[in-house]
């Protein structure tokens, strides 16, 4: 094989290569979160800055009534490489063990390497039960 053959093949290589990176992080997102077991209000997540995890899914209270926007919902999949990001309840922050990625309470990228957003869900409220819509 001629050098520029070996070339061409080393670049379909890696271009290949980050084509299942992509693949990879867009199928970890959580998305059969969404539909499943609700927060039962009157349980759980009663107080602000209280959290739950739900099925990968980390659920905040923000906000002291019972509405949607009282919460905040992300996916606890790093947008990095698929490691699992830890809620820090004090610092009101995600912090990815991995490669020390920070992220705030919105999911925003605050420190590290990631440079995506965490996925953030959608909620909605049915009776006393806060579901992921
Ligand atoms: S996997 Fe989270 S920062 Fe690298």
């Amino acid at each position: 094989m001629e050098r520029n053959a070996y070339l061409t093949l080393g670049i379909a290589t890696i271009f290949s290569a980050f084509g299942i990176l992509a693949c990879i992080k867009a199928t970890s997102i959580p998305d059969d979160a969404i539909g499943q077991a609700s927060v039962d209000l009157t349980l759980q997540l009663k107080n602000i800055d209280d959290y739950i995890n739900l099925g990968g899914v980390i659920i905040i209270r923000v906000a002291p009534s019972n509405t949607a926007k009282s919460f905040l919902a992300e996916s606890n999949i790093c947008t990095n490489l698929p490691c699992t990001v830890n809620y820090n309840r004090d610092l009101k922050q995600f912090i990815c063990p991995c490669d020390n990625s920070l992220f705030d309470q919105n999911g925003n990228v605050i420190g590290g390497t990631a440079t995506q957003s965490l996925y953030n869900y959608k909620l909605k409220i049915i009776g006393n039960n806060l579901l992921i819509d």
